[in-house]
């Protein structure tokens, strides 16, 4: 639409409307820039919401000096943090940089004053709950200030042009104090989580106007600020102890992206209530299998303790995780380790048969590229009849097809033996009978 004189707005054909000044700037920061599918548009809005301490202030300093040395020319305003505490921090991430300009500010009246003189290509504002104008009555970080002040921040950068990133806390309640509020207000709405014992940091878009929201960004937390994780199974498996009991591999998606992660399962003697300890997994669901894999499979975890995690902070909450966190559990009940090349994918149904999981062709390929050739993969009973059990295990084929749980731990784990568990004297029957 073009404006007239009097106001009045002209439409457009379509086709013919600029689109010149309508290509984002990429941050320089290449895990944000896939995020956020090329970078940040001029004129637009991004909240940038985040627990306290997961490191939004350090991923913005890190984007507005790289995009400081790409010739952009960056604010920083500062609500929270004095101007010499920001230049501390630039100076141990080495982005103490030209281009970056920092005021110290809390009203929106100051901000606007900052962005006319400075006319800058980027402004951050950290946080908007910090901020305040002078319309409302209520105090900086009310609903109803967060609002008025966003409404003011979006509406000077879309006259201006600048690309606007605004900070907004999340509580863990996920009461944003404001931000969710202002979901509707913003173009993009990006997440930066991350538990604080652990390095590892996820930017994930919420919601994203200008490209999919199904991209995530994969960061380290170092001393040195964050560093992208360009292969993040690498990372993931960095520290796994090959050969032990409890340990299975699979394949989540984490956005588009599979990563090849490792499900930790450790059984243990039971306390007069059987304690479950989950993380990285849904606690629901790993209750779920555990009871499927006591009635379905022949595995007696349920009057044990169980505790399951996924190494090194990553997450599988998808079914696809279900057989992994299966052959974890009946792994560890047993004593004995799982093939140390080997992943597993399938979702685990109530009566114990496996499911096919979506983008199967996608994750068995991220797991051949680090390695892994052998796949547990759910097939249905007439594959499986056409070639025997024992020929697809002795075949040691890519794909281990099994139509049951049973039968998956039966490949996995051993032809149905015995075994002897690793906690009791007693021998436990893990699946099928004595051969
Ligand atoms: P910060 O960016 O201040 O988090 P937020 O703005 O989301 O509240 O960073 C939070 C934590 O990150 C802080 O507790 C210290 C840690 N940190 C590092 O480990 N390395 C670094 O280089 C920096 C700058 C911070
Ligand atoms: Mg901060």
């Amino acid at each position: 639409m073009t404006e007239g004189a009097d106001g009045e707005c002209a439409p457009v054909a379509l086709g013919e409307v600029d689109l010149s000044a309508h290509s984002p700037m990429p941050t320089g920061i290449g895990e944000m820039d896939r995020v956020l599918a090329g970078g940040l548009l001029p004129g637009s809005a991004t909240l940038l919401g985040g627990e306290p301490g997961t490191g939004k202030s350090t991923l913005l300093l890190q984007a507005l000096a790289a995009m400081a040395a790409g010739g952009k020319r960056g604010l920083l305003v500062a609500a929270e943090e004095s101007a010499q505490q920001v230049r501390r921090r630039a100076g141990r991430l080495g982005t103490d940089v030209p281009g970056i300009f920092v005021v110290e500010a809390t009203r929106l009246s100051q901000v606007e004053a900052a962005v006319a003189s400075l006319a800058p290509d980027l402004v951050v504002v950290d946080s908007v709950q910090a901020i305040s104008g002078t319309e409302v009555a209520s105090p900086a970080g009310s609903l109803a200030q967060v609002r008025a002040c966003s409404h003011g921040l979006v509406s000077l950068a879309r006259a201006c042009g600048a690309a606007l990133v605004l900070v907004g806390h999340v509580t863990k309640d996920g009461a944003l104090a404001g931000p969710r509020a202002l979901e509707h207000l913003v173009d993009t709405v990006l997440s930066f989580e991350g538990d604080r014992y652990t390095s590892l940091r996820v930017l994930r878009a919420v919601k994203h106007r200008f490209g999919a929201t199904g991209e995530t960004g994969l960061f380290e937390m170092g001393e040195k600020g964050l560093t992208g994780v360009p292969d993040p199974s690498s990372f993931f498996l960095g520290d796994r102890l090959v050969g032990a009991p409890g340990s299975a591999l699979t394949v989540p998606l984490e956005g588009y992206r599979p990563l090849v992660v490792e499900v930790q399962a450790l059984v243990g003697r039971s306390s007069p209530v059987p304690r479950r300890f989950v993380t990285g997994l849904d606690p629901g669901r790993v209750g779920f299998l555990v009871a499927v894999l006591e009635k379905r499979a022949g595995a007696p975890v349920g009057d044990c303790d169980v505790y399951v995690s996924v190494a090194g902070g990553a997450r599988a909450c998808e079914p696809a995780a279900d057989l992994a966190v299966c052959l974890a559990l009946a792994s560890s009940l047993s004593g004995k380790a799982l093939p140390a090349q080997m992943v597993a994918l399938g979702e685990v149904g109530l009566g114990g048969e496996l499911r096919r999981v979506n983008a199967m062709a996608k994750r068995l390929a991220e797991a051949r590229r680090l390695g892994f050739r052998d796949a547990l993969v759910p097939s249905s009973p007439e594959r499986l009849a056409a070639r025997g059990h024992a020929d697809v295990a002795r075949e040691r084929s890519r794909e281990l097809p099994a139509p049951t749980l049973r039968d998956a731990l039966s490949l996995a784990l051993g032809e149905g033996r015995a075994r002897r568990s690793a906690l009791e004297e007693e021998p436990v029957v893990l699946v099928g009978d004595e051969q």
